[in-house]
């Protein structure tokens, strides 16, 4: 590792300081921008190193070095990185061969993070017949994530030959090197391209913020749980909304249960209108027009939903 480390850290380029959280994220796939935008929204400003592997924060004690999704786990479960951002499916997949060499996964699962939804799933060609799980008996099933299938044909009971890829699993019953497929889906165009349909799914996946299991410096500790704190602001205010509304008093017992996933709304008297009153009240669930419909015939008027930009709890 301490290989790796001078490599990626060029003299010059990178300060390596033990007093500074280190993030592994992905170099460049489905979690990069939103892994980037949400330390960003967090506050971070960074700038890019030469190499471009890696983001140096220039507000915040915290680097960011790009690399391969499948290097994450390691990268963090021997303390060469504090924290990763990494998918669930590739956790998985390294959780499942630690175990296979005996050995516990030693990276500490601080939480899912809202993005990098995707479905690890087997598919078949669209003209074949095979419809359920037991049909897969005796076919050959090419993945580049042989833990986590394996894994589910044991808990299926289904016997099947895994055929190990390094990549470009889809084309494989095409070339005859398999009869199935089990690899991710996002939005489904990459198996429709290339004719094949969905059977089963495997595996749910998000990305995942993980934790070195090497104790952290107290500085260092401060601010991971300041900035996880951020993290939970920011996906709370992804679908909050301030809503602002006039209403009659009489009102307020329906107005308040309408409005989505409010907590106590702040209630204002309005000069000359000692009937009514303004209601503000930070909703955590989207507003739909049909809502605003029924505060409307409940007796709200002047409605205002604004978008919330921060959040702190
Ligand atoms: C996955 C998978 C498919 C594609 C599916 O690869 O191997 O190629 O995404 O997405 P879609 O349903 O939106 O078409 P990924 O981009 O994660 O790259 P990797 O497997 O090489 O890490
Ligand atoms: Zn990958």
């Amino acid at each position: 590792m301490a290989a790796m480390r001078s490599r990626r850290c060029a003299p010059g380029t990178v300060r390596v300081d033990k007093q500074r959280l280190k993030v592994a994220i992905q170099k460049s796939g489905r979690l990069t921008d939103h892994s980037l935008d949400l330390l960003v929204r967090c506050g971070l400003k960074y700038s890019r190193g030469k190499d471009q592997l890696l983001c140096f924060g220039e507000n915040m004690p915290l680097d960011i070095l790009l690399v391969r999704d499948d290097d994450i786990p390691d990268l963090v479960r021997e303390d060469v990185c504090d924290l990763g951002i990494v998918g669930r499916n590739v956790l998985e997949e390294k959780r499942l061969a630690l175990r296979a060499q005996g050995l516990a996964a030693p990276f500490i699962e601080l939480q899912s993070l809202d993005y990098g939804r995707c479905r690890m799933v087997i598919a078949v060609p669209e003209d074949t017949s095979y419809q359920t799980a037991a049909d897969l008996n005796g076919l050959r099933i090419a993945t580049t994530y042989p833990q986590i299938l394996s894994q589910w044909l044991i808990t299926q009971r289904i016997s099947a030959q895994v055929v190990i890829l390094s990549g470009a699993v889809e084309i494989a019953p095409r070339l005859g090197r398999a009869e199935a497929i089990c690899d991710l889906v996002a939005t489904g165009n990459t198996l429709s391209a290339n004719r094949l349909r969905e059977l089963e799914t495997v595996l749910h996946s998000e990305a995942v913020l993980i934790q070195t299991p090497a104790p952290l410096l107290a500085d260092k500790l401060a601010w991971l749980n300041r900035i996880r704190l951020r993290i939970d602001g920011v996906q709370q205010v992804k679908e909050s909304k301030y809503i602002m509304l006039h209403a009659p008093r009489s009102a307020l017992a329906d107005i308040r249960r309408l409005l989505p996933g409010s907590e106590s709304p702040t209630i204002i008297p309005l000069e000359g209108h000692p009937e009514r009153v303004a209601v503000h009240a930070v909703c955590r669930e989207n507003v739909f027009w049909e809502t605003l419909e029924s505060l409307k015939a409940a007796g709200a008027s002047a409605v205002l939903v604004l978008p919330v930009e921060k959040m702190l709890a």
